[in-house]
C-alpha cells in the first residue's frame, strides 16, 4: 500500500499528527532516527497563562486554544498523567515579586485567568511553601501531563488507528510532514536551533504523592524555576535555558535549580535526586512554532520549532496539520506561524 503521508519525527508532535491523519483514513508512516528528543526532558506543564510573555500575543492565542483541547485529548489517550490542580506563581523576595507582578499584570491585561495572591493565600494552598515568600498568583487553568506517559500513549494510539512507526529515513509519500524538532533545520531548511535545558527529577522520600499538588513557578533571588509534582511521588525541577548544543549536565545548573527550589519549598532538600538530564528545545527566532506548507517544496509540510511549548501545543498542532494535509488549505489559525515568515 502506498503511503499518503509520511511524518518525520516520532516525538509527541509527529506521533499526534500521524494519529490524527490515520484516524481520518490516510495511510500513515511515522519515521524516526531513534535519538532521544525534547519530550524526554520536558516537564509537561500546560501553561498558556503563566507562559504568556510580552510581545507573544499570537503564540499565546494558540497556547490558549490548544490547552482547551487538552482534557478531551488526554481522555482519548488514557493515563497520560493529566492533572488539573492548577499553577501557583511564587515570588521569594520583593524584587522577585515586582518581576512576577509585572508579568501578571500583562497577562491579566490579555484577560487571561490569573489572580494575584498574598503569601498567606499561597501558603494556605501549599503549606510547604517557605514562610519567606512574599506573594504571587494563581493560574488555576494551567495544568500538567507527564510526557513520559504521553509518548507511549500516542505511539499506541497511532498504531491502533493504523499508522506504522519505523526507525529510518523518509521515503516517497504524497505528503511529508517534517516534525523532527531540532533536526528539522537540516531536513527542511527552517530556522530551528537547539536551546539546552537541564532538568532534575526528584522523588519524595515517603511512598505516595509529594507534599504539594500545584505546579509551582518560582522566582527566587532572580532565578526562575518550576516544580512539577506527579501523583507517584516524582517532582520535576527545571530548567536552564542555554544557547548550547552539548548534553552535559553541570554542577552549576543542579546547584542553581536546587537552590531556587529549596528557597521556595525547603522540604525539597530531603527529596531523593534521581535524575539530571539535558534536553534541547527546538527554538525559533520569535519563539513561536513553524507550521505549514513549505513554499517551493510541493508536498512538504513542517510542524516544528515548538520551543518551550511542545507538549501544550500537541493537540492543536495535530488537528491543524491533519486539516491542512487532508484539505490542502491552511486554517486561518496557522497564518501567524507559516514557514514563509522566515523563508520568503
Ligand atoms: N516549558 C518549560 C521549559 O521549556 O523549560
Amino acid at each position: 500500500m502506498s503511503t499518503d503521508i509520511e511524518v518525520v519525527g516520532a516525538g509527541p508532535i509527529g506521533l499526534a499528527i500521524g494519529w490524527r491523519c490515520a484516524q481520518r483514513g490516510m495511510t500513515v508512516r511515522v519515521v524516526d532516527d531513534g535519538r532521544t528528543g525534547a519530550a524526554h526532558a520536558a516537564a509537561g506543564m500546560l501553561s498558556p497563562v503563566a507562559e504568556a510573555y510580552f510581545g507573544e500575543e499570537a503564540l499565546t492565542g494558540l497556547l490558549v486554544e490548544s490547552a482547551k483541547r487538552w482534557p478531551a485529548f488526554a481522555a482519548e489517550l488514557g493515563d497520560v498523567g493529566y492533572r488539573d490542580d492548577g499553577t501557583l506563581v511564587v515570588a521569594l523576595t520583593s524584587d522577585d515579586l515586582a518581576e512576577a507582578e509585572r508579568l501578571r499584570a500583562y497577562q491579566a491585561s490579555l484577560r487571561l485567568p490569573i489572580t494575584a495572591m498574598r503569601a498567606s493565600e499561597l501558603r494556605d494552598r501549599e503549606p510547604r511553601l517557605s514562610p519567606r515568600i512574599r506573594g504571587g498568583a494563581l493560574a488555576a487553568g494551567d495544568h500538567q501531563v507527564d510526557p513520559r506517559k504521553l509518548v507511549p500513549a500516542l505511539r499506541e494510539a497511532a498504531i491502533a488507528a493504523g499508522a506504522s512507526i519505523t526507525l529510518g529515513e523518509a521515503g516517497p509519500a504524497g505528503v511529508t510532514v517534517v516534525a523532527a524538532g531540532c533536526g528539522s533545520a537540516a531536513l527542511a531548511g527552517v530556522p530551528v536551533r537547539p536551546v539546552k535545558g537541564q532538568v532534575l527529577r526528584l522523588r519524595a522520600p515517603d511512598p505516595g504523592p509529594p507534599g504539594f499538588r500545584h505546579v509551582i513557578r518560582g522566582y527566587a533571588d532572580g532565578r526562575h524555576v518550576y516544580l512539577v509534582p506527579r501523583a507517584d511521588g516524582e517532582v520535576v525541577v527545571g530548567a536552564t535555558v542555554e544557547e548550547l548544543t552539548d548534553s552535559a549536565v553541570t554542577a552549576g545548573a543542579v546547584l542553581d535549580l536546587l537552590r531556587a527550589a529549596t528557597d521556595l519549598m525547603p522540604d525539597i532538600a530531603e527529596y531523593h535526586l534521581v535524575e539530571v538530564v539535558a534536553g534541547h528545545r527546538p527554538g525559533t527566532p520569535d519563539n513561536a512554532p513553524i507550521l505549514g506548507a513549505l513554499d517551493g517544496r510541493p508536498g512538504v509540510v513542517v510542524a516544528t520549532g515548538h520551543y518551550r511549548h511542545g507538549i501544550v501545543l500537541t493537540p492543536i498542532t495535530a488537528d491543524l496539520i491533519a486539516d491542512l494535509v487532508e484539505k490542502g488549505v491552511p486554517d486561518p489559525m496557522l497564518a501567524p506561524f507559516t514557514p514563509a515568515r522566515f523563508l520568503s
